[in-house]
Order: C-alpha cells, then sequence, then structure tokens
C-alpha cells in the first residue's frame, strides 16, 4: 500500500459529489439509478484513495439541505446509504480503513444509524485510512453546534473567555480530530461550495471537474491530485518566501492562529 510520498500527495481529499441526477437524466432513467452508479464510483474512489496513500477522504453524501428534495428521493438515499454500509464493511475491514462520519447523524433514520455504528465499530481501530461521510452535514450547522459547545466550555470555565485563539474553537467542530482537507474536489460542473466544509477548506486546493459523479474514475482522481501538486500553497506568504529558506526563516510566525 502506498502511503504520500511526498507534499504533492494529499493527505486529506474531500469530495462533493455531485451530479447523479443529471447522469440518469442524460440517458432518460429515473434519478435514483444515477444514485446507485454513485455508489459504485464511491467505491472505486474509495480503493482509489487507497492506492495513492491518501490518509483521509471525506465523502459529502448527504446535506442538511438534501432534506428538501422528493421523499421518495430523499428515502432511496437513505436506503442506499444502508446498502452500501451492508454491503462494503467487510471490505473496509480487509483494507482496513477506519470510517468516521460527521454532520447530525443522530437525525438520520434508524435503520441507517444501526448500519452506521456496527461499521464504525468494526473499523474504529483501524489508522492509516479514515473515510469520513458527510451525512445531515452542512457547515453553518456545524459553526452553529460548535458554538453552543464552545459557549457550554467557557460558561463551566474550561475555557478562558478572553481565549482567542481558532484551534480551541475548532475543538468543537465535528472534525475536530481531523486534519482539514488539502484538496477538494467537485463533480458536475457546478463552481459552488453548498455548505461543505467551509471553515476546514480556508487554504484548501479546489478543482471542479465537468463531469457527473458516475462517470469519476480513477484516472480523473489521478489527474486532480496531479493538478494539487502543481499548485502553490502560500497560505498568505509570496512565493519567493517559499522558495527562499533564508526568507522563510524571517517571516513571523501566525499570531494566535489568526
Ligand atoms: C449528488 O447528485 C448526490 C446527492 C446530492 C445526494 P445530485 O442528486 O445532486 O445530482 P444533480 O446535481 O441533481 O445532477
Ligand atoms: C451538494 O450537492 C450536496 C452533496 C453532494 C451531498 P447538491 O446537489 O445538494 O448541491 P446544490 O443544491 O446543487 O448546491
Ligand atoms: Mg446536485
Amino acid at each position: 500500500m502506498a502511503e504520500p510520498e511526498s507534499a504533492s500527495v494529499p493527505h486529506h481529499v474531500a469530495i462533493i459529489m455531485d451530479g447523479n441526477g443529471r447522469w440518469a437524466k442524460q440517458r432518460g432513467l429515473p434519478r435514483i439509478e444515477g444514485h446507485r452508479r454513485g455508489v459504485e464510483t464511491v467505491r472505486r474512489t474509495i480503493e482509489t484513495a487507497r492506492e495513492l496513500g491518501i490518509e483521509y477522504l471525506t465523502l459529502y453524501a448527504f446535506s442538511v439541505e438534501n432534506w428538501r428534495r422528493p421523499q421518495d428521493e430523499v428515502g432511496a438515499l437513505m436506503g442506499l446509504l444502508e446498502y452500501f454500509l451492508k454491503r462494503e464493511t467487510s471490505t473496509l475491514v480487509k483494507n482496513q480503513v477506519r470510517l468516521r462520519t460527521i454532520g447530525r447523524t443522530d437525525l438520520l433514520p434508524d435503520f441507517v444509524r444501526q448500519e452506521l455504528e456496527r461499521t464504525i465499530a468494526a473499523t474504529a481501530d483501524f489508522t492509516e485510512h479514515t473515510l469520513v461521510l458527510a451525512l445531515n452535514y452542512g457547515s453553518r450547522t456545524e459553526v452553529l453546534d460548535a458554538a453552543k459547545s464552545y459557549a457550554a466550555a467557557v460558561a463551566a470555565g474550561e475555557i478562558a473567555a478572553d481565549d482567542d485563539s481558532w484551534e480551541s474553537f475548532a475543538r468543537h467542530l465535528y472534525t475536530k480530530d481531523l486534519p482539514d482537507p488539502d484538496l477538494v474536489i467537485r463533480t458536475s460542473g457546478e463552481t459552488r461550495v453548498s455548505n461543505f466544509l467551509l471553515m476546514q477548506a480556508a487554504y484548501a486546493e479546489f478543482v471542479f471537474l465537468p463531469i457527473f459523479w458516475p462517470d469519476f474514475s480513477a484516472d480523473h482522481f489521478k489527474a486532480a491530485v496531479a493538478e494539487f501538486a502543481k499548485r502553490e500553497r502560500r497560505f498568505g506568504r509570496t512565493g519567493d518566501q517559499l522558495r527562499s529558506p533564508a526568507a522563510t526563516a524571517a517571516i513571523p510566525p501566525l499570531v494566535a492562529g489568526r
């Protein structure tokens, strides 16, 4: 199994899996058929992430806004999630991939939560590769939940009222024990973020692909990672500073992570 060879391999890739409905519509099929095909793409993508040595793969599978869809589509998506978990748990165990979730999963139907809990428990001890499913996830909801939890911690005296480090706050996000994504990929041709990891992707590289999710192949994934490798991540510095170690040494550190 490959490990990241250099900074050119992202530690954490997050994907907005979009375009299932349009993929189906183009073929005169019901939208749910696009979602079914999308599940096959998910399997392939998890496998490719492992091959590339990517440690964290986050997949945006259901947003807080997706409840607005027709009831039968929401029901079908929940059924597919259950099917995926039932079918893939043994492969995740075999490949030593840990499953995590982010989002308000307590509001998912019981039959989905049960499967999630089963798979999470079966894979809990693996450390090399983590699959994060964003389920009933929304960045603004996450910030609200974090703000409530942070305020409670301040009231309990666990955090100083004048603590203004980002890291202290970030410990209350759903992603508290995950690194920030290095690369965010969105399929379908839409170039928006749709309430996904707004805080965590502050310095992520974005790759938008003009293909629908069911068509996202290992080659597309590898090409997106190759594109990532070409980007110069400056984190506020100048390009010259990055290329000159002496100049880099003279850069003042970030002030309290702000
Ligand atoms: C992504 O495909 C799957 C989910 C959001 C669950 P869509 O269902 O959004 O497909 P389009 O964007 O309508 O084509
Ligand atoms: C984003 O896709 C959510 C997921 C991929 C789960 P949407 O299809 O719901 O996003 P919008 O509505 O086009 O922005
Ligand atoms: Mg969509």
